[in-house]
């Protein structure tokens, strides 16, 4: 029997997973597009795919600070940056999305959220948006260098260890 992540979140794992390629693919394929409209279109995507993410993570915590993870019988050193690893992922989940909403307040004044107009964090400062411009790219970039290499290292344990790391986060089979 494999002991598993509860079917919530590995319901909530894929599904930020897939919020934050889509924040991703808008914010980045915006640079070959010129058509002003489809590059505003492309933000406000990003903006929406964005702020899933950070809802998700926000639903995620509570939840997940009431389960046991699974034990895979890893050695310590493995465990250790394991943890560490993990917990930078939640960190950038947790603060990309708010510097993302404060950059929006500062460079443009308000954030639309599927209709919703958010209300401002900081008023509007030119300065202050280049500032939180680059934390909020620089944290972009470092976060994609983070996943690129944590599911690396998942694809890892499945393909070439041969254990049952991955196969507990992927939903369950059950049979007919
Ligand atoms: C998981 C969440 C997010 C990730 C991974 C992310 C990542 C990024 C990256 C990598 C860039 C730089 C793109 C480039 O180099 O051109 C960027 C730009 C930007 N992001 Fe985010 N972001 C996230 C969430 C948000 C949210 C929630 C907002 C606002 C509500 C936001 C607003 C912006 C803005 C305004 C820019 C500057 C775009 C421009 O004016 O060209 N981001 N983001
Ligand atoms: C945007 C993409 C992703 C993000 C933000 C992300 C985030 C996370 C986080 C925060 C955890 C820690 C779970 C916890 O302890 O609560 C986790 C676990 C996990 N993720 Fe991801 N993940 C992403 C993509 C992927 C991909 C593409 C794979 C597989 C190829 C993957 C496989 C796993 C596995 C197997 C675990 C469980 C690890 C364990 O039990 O020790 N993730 N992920």
């Amino acid at each position: 029997m494999v002991s598993r992540w509860p079917d919530s979140l590995v319901a909530v794992h894929w599904l930020t997973a897939l919020t934050v390629v889509c924040a991703f693919a808008f914010v980045l394929s915006r640079e070959f597009i010129e058509e002003k409209s489809v590059r505003q279109w492309m933000l406000q995507g990003h903006w929406y795919a964005g702020m899933l993410a950070w809802m998700l993570v926000l639903m995620r915590v509570p939840l997940r600070l009431g389960t046991t993870a699974p034990r895979h019988g890893l050695p310590r050193p493995q465990q250790i940056a394991s943890a560490m690893g993990h917990g930078l992922l939640y960190l950038g989940l947790l603060t990309l999305p708010g510097i993302g909403y404060a950059l929006a307040c500062a460079r443009y004044g308000h954030v639309d959220f599927m209709g919703f107009d958010l209300p401002a964090l900081i008023s509007r400062d030119r300065d202050l948006a280049e500032t939180l411009e680059e934390i909020h790219e620089w944290a972009g970039w470092a976060m994609l260098a983070l996943i690129g290499l944590h599911a690396f290292v998942a694809l890892l344990h499945h393909h070439v260890l041969k254990d049952n790391v991955l196969r507990a986060m992927l939903p369950a089979r059950h049979p007919r």
